[in-house]
């Protein structure tokens, strides 16, 4: 892998930040008018939509050129304000819109690691892949729809905790106890280098399937408000239910903080999450009378190589994540919740027709639709309709939309009429939630 010169694209009407980039000695790719589509370019070729200027400081575009097989002199003159640029079009032009678009796709979701999320060491390598072209494009070999960041991380961190020896464990709490401070980017970035083959095999076959065990502290009150809405125990069925982990949230003990706990006293599974409202959610907890999950792959955690996949996927920095993790693992070993693979639009409608008839039907998922195509999500939402056409159904939803607070909504369909109410605002892990419905609220003394 070798140092790239900064490319970057802007539509048409970017030209004045098109230009500060290019003089500043990036490589600018502009979009033009595509009005020269079908004449002839000066060196006689047809020229074809779409038409780009690729704008530079001479000697940047020369050397861009030649990693491009465009020849130096094809480079129109310095016409404008010291930079000079290359006529490109067609499939060519094409090829590099794409690779751009998707690299600056790459580079948002990094850039949301800055923002938003709370790992010391991600955001320290977040903040050297974002001005990183090689990385972006090695991230970018994620498939469309899985979240690039979550994805390379996931697979750096998987390789070091199978004992891939590196420089870079040095800076991962998770492999080494002994943690080195200072800049961790160099060595993030040799291992990439060294290791690509294996990173891009992972990157191809493995997917984000995060199980977050605290999800499940925000989860139960919604839990709980279904069930005193329908007056019955539930029969639950999890969208993107991954190792099924939250299927299993009756077996846990929960601490929200001011004296509010519940939950199964003795489970080793222990949470805590405070709650950040005057409001105290509703925490009696609720009867499972059958659960069922749904994931397009499940992860079989008795298998010990896809259990390692969950560790990884868990920021190296929170061991109090990946403890959680593992004691609920070791209790779902004991007690299997059945899931079903297959996609979910698919499967609903069974699962649905063989959920009891006596228990309340609760389709719930969380930070799963955004995984989801737009179109899924359509379809996801005519499915459940057509559910609720043939019973009372209530969608439980705790959801990722990038750039906004996450919230815990709940859409209850009884007799043939939708409600939806928006119960909680929540931290992506569970850390804590803010309840926001004063009509579902703790019973008081
Ligand atoms: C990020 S994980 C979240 C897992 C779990 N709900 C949690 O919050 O801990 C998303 C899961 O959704 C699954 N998934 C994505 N699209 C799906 C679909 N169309 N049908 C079923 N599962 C799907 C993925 O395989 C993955 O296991």
């Amino acid at each position: 892998m070798a140092w790239e010169i900064e490319e970057r694209y802007f539509e048409r009407r970017e030209i004045k930040a098109a230009l500060d980039f290019a003089r500043a000695g990036g490589i600018a790719v502009h979009r033009n008018f595509d009005n020269y589509a079908g004449t002839r370019s000066p060196r006689g070729m047809r020229m074809d939509r779409p038409f780009l200027h690729v704008i530079g400081l001479r000697p940047r575009l020369e050397q861009w050129g030649r990693g491009h097989g465009l020849r130096p002199e094809w480079i129109q003159p310095e016409k404008r304000r010291g930079v000079a640029h290359y006529d490109v079009f067609g499939e060519f032009a094409q090829r590099l819109i794409d690779r751009l678009q998707r690299r600056e796709e790459v580079r948002r979701h990094f850039a949301l690691f800055l923002a938003r999320f709370e790992s010391p060491l991600y955001g320290q390598l977040a903040q050297g892949i974002v001005a990183d072209p090689t990385i972006l494009d090695l991230a970018g070999r994620a498939p469309r729809g899985q979240p690039p960041a979550n994805l390379l991380f996931g697979a750096v961190h998987y390789l070091l905790l199978k004992g891939l020896g590196h420089p870079l464990a040095a800076y991962y709490p998770s492999v080494n106890t002994s943690v080195l401070r200072g800049e961790p980017y160099p060595a993030f970035r040799e291992f990439c280098a060294e290791h690509e083959g294996r990173i891009l095999d992972l990157l191809a076959t493995r997917r984000v399937q995060t199980n977050d065990v605290a999800r499940s502290a925000v989860l139960l009150p919604g839990f709980s408000v279904v069930a005193a809405r329908a007056e019955r125990p539930l029969a639950l069925v999890e969208i993107g239910a991954s190792a099924g982990l939250n299927l299993l949230f009756d077996r846990y003990s929960y601490d929200y903080g001011n004296g509010n706990v519940c939950g199964d006293p003795e489970s080793k599974v222990r949470i805590e999450c405070s709650v950040r409202s005057e409001l105290v959610p509703p925490l009696e907890m609720p009867r499972v009378a059958w659960r069922l999950g749904i994931d397009l792959k499940p992860v079989d955690i008795r298998d010990t190589d896809q259990a390692l996949w969950l560790r990884a996927l868990v920021w190296p920095d929170q061991p109090w994540r990946s403890e959680l993790l593992l004691a609920a693992i070791r209790l779902a070993q004991a007690n299997r919740s059945e899931i079903i693979q297959g996609d979910a639009l698919e499967v609903l409608p069974r699962a649905a027709a063989i959920a009891p008839v006596d228990a309340a039907l609760c389709i719930f998922s969380s930070y799963t639709v955004y995984q989801f195509s737009p179109e899924q999500q359509d379809r996801l939402a005519a499915v459940l309709e057509g559910i609720a056409a043939t019973r009372d159904l209530y969608r439980l939803s705790f959801e990722w939309h990038p750039g906004e607070e996450s919230y815990l909504e709940l859409a209850s369909f009884e007799g043939g009429r939708r409600e939806d109410l928006r119960l909680a605002s929540a931290h992506d892990h569970g850390r804590w939630l803010k309840w926001l419905d004063p009509a579902r609220v703790l019973p008081g003394p």
